[in-house]
């Protein structure tokens, strides 16, 4: 049995649809999962255990991936995660988007892995598939031991 913790944000529900792709198969698994969503009215807490971050990708400012283009609506996860000592149980970071917007493609979870020293685990698109989750699955259990 692992237990695996997440903290994701999802404004339009696909990634809480992904959400509940990845905790259908761990309770095949028997595993103990844990998904608390992080918005603009959570207030700041201490994480005491690892997690993963599951975060889309939100731009504004351009087409391109320089410091003009800035996140939007996944702010309240990335400074959750900046809150006392979060940042250190941080272990990885899935992040989706939409291959439409090309060179910007799951951009936030690319630049939230860079900030915080941690591996960008798995990206995949909208509300991803059952596979996708296989795959995510299997690409973050180890991260919480056994
Ligand atoms: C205003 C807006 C901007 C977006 N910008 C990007 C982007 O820059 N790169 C990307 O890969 N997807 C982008 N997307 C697509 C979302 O990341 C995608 O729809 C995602 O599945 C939304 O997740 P959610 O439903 O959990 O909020 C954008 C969507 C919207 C509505």
């Amino acid at each position: 049995m692992t237990k695996i913790n997440v903290l994701y944000t999802s404004t339009e529900g696909n990634t809480k649809s992904f959400i509940e792709k990845l905790q259908v198969i761990a309770e095949k698994e028997g595993d103990v999962f844990e998904a608390r969503v992080i918005g603009d009215e959570t207030d700041y807490a201490n994480e005491t255990e690892p997690y993963v971050a599951i975060v889309p990708t939100y731009l504004n400012g351009g087409t391109g991936t320089g410091p003009e283009v800035t996140e939007i609506f996944t702010n309240a996860l990335g400074e959750y995660i900046e809150f006392g000592r979060n940042q250190h149980y941080l272990k990885g970071v899935i992040g989706s988007g939409n291959r439409n917007f090309n060179v910007q493609f799951n951009l936030t979870a690319i630049r939230y892995a860079k900030k915080f020293n941690v591996p960008m685990v798995f990206a995949y698109e909208l509300r991803g598939s059952k596979f996708d989750a296989e795959k995510a699955y299997a690409l973050i259990r180890p991260l919480f031991g056994e």
